[in-house]
């Protein structure tokens, strides 16, 4: 069945098809899994044994798949998805009020976010407009950031010696800040969000552009206590998916202010990893470009995905050359839809892309697919195939 809100298959490139299709027979498999287990299943990525490992509310990743379905409803066409993105959104509404981490930017906007854009509700609007106020919570006004981890009661946070941590992947949590000033006209959420990204640029990049992941904050003088990592090699390295969020993050800041210093750090650090000596040929990234044993170090396509989709809403904007980021965006899909990465219909666990990678110094999730990998991936397609269809107007 063709939805009239949503935009048809016909007159799309028959790259866009033909990963359409495999996204609709893939997830369609995963949908069919979860309806028949009468439960609301979250798929999130494989465990060790090879099984999927669903996830609850709280966790940051559970927005990813129920948006996966509004994008699969958007790109299809096919209003058979929509019940099915309403039904898995619904089940994680309790996010809202989570105020015990920074992650309710992802998990929200992702899931709610896309709903009220494709089926505006005002459920879905309350939704986004009580979690921006959950995250606000998380507010340091000395600091100016809004603070990603708690560290009493969080063991890796607390032998760290942690005060108050920033990562950069919180860039991701504040496009919801924008939406909720755009929803309630209060313009508080907007203020926050652009003190976190302007702290943000002035305190967490190098200056060729990278970004350490994590910079700890004291919280009463607001001064800088730490520069480190988490999930990288090193506290110097370069962890690949960090710059992705850099990137999409200071997109959205750019998108949301049209202050060019947010796109001039996001052009930067995408340079940075387009020039880095050691980008692999497919232009997958290593998990951390400064990892020991490359090349024999795993790739990490969620940095791939979601670089493509960001460098597709940069090819929009007037910047010199704007062209050769659509470019190189489709390089990324190719690579990321060629065999080497494009999982096999009914294989790896019903998700889309193989080869990501969650954490490699908590020993977790290496080398699997991963929900977030296959959100960017269907966000960068439904981005490309609306780039294509106004270029052929
Ligand atoms: N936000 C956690 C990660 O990027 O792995």
């Amino acid at each position: 069945m063709m939805c009239m809100a949503c935009s048809s298959t016909k007159s799309v490139s028959p790259f866009i098809q033909e990963n359409v299709g495999f996204a609709k027979a893939q997830l369609g498999l995963a949908i069919d899994t979860i309806e028949a287990s009468g439960k609301c299943l979250n798929p999130v990525t494989l465990n060790e044994k090879g099984e999927v490992y669903y996830c609850g509310y709280g966790d940051w990743r559970s927005g990813f798949f129920p948006g996966s379905i509004w994008y699969l409803y958007e790109l299809t066409g096919d209003s058979t998805y929509l019940p099915l993105a309403k039904k898995y959104t619904e089940a994680i509404r309790k996010a809202e009020n989570l105020t015990w981490h920074h992650d309710i930017g992802f998990i929200i906007n992702c899931s709610f976010g896309n709903g009220l854009r494709l089926s505006p509700d005002t459920a879905y609007s309350n939704a986004m407009k009580q979690a921006a106020r959950s995250l606000t919570t998380r507010f340091r006004p000395n600091a100016k950031v809004i603070q990603s981890w708690d560290v009493k009661g969080n063991s890796w946070q607390s032998k760290r010696g942690w005060e108050c941590p920033v990562i950069i992947d919180n860039m991701m949590n504040l496009e919801l800040l924008f939406e909720a000033t755009k929803l309630t006209g209060d313009s508080a959420f907007y203020h926050m969000a652009v003190a976190h990204a302007d702290r943000t640029l002035a305190e967490q990049f190098r200056p060729d552009g990278s970004c350490y992941h994590v910079v700890d904050y004291d919280i009463e003088t607001g001064a800088v206590r730490y520069k480190q990592t988490a999930q990288g090699y090193a506290d110097e390295s370069v962890w690949s998916r960090g710059q992705a969020w850099a990137i999409y993050g200071f997109t959205v800041c750019y998108r949301e202010t049209k202050d060019p210093k947010y796109l001039a750090q996001a052009l930067k650090t995408f340079e940075m990893m387009k020039n880095h000596p050691r980008l692999p040929k497919d232009l997958i990234p290593y998990w951390d470009m400064d990892a020991p044993g490359i090349p024999n170090e795993p790739r990490d396509a969620s940095t791939a995905s979601c670089i493509a989709s960001a460098l597709y809403e940069i090819s929009t904007y007037d910047v010199p050359h704007a062209g050769s980021y659509k470019k190189y965006a489709d390089r990324l899909m190719q690579s990321l839809s060629s065999p080497d990465y494009r999982a096999k219909l009914g294989e790896n666990g019903r998700f889309l892309l193989m080869h990501s990678v969650g954490s490699i110094p908590h020993n977790n999730e290496i080398d699997v697919p991963l929900n977030y990998a296959d959100y960017y991936y269907m966000e960068a397609l439904k981005r490309k195939k609306d780039l294509e269809s106004k270029t052929k107007k």
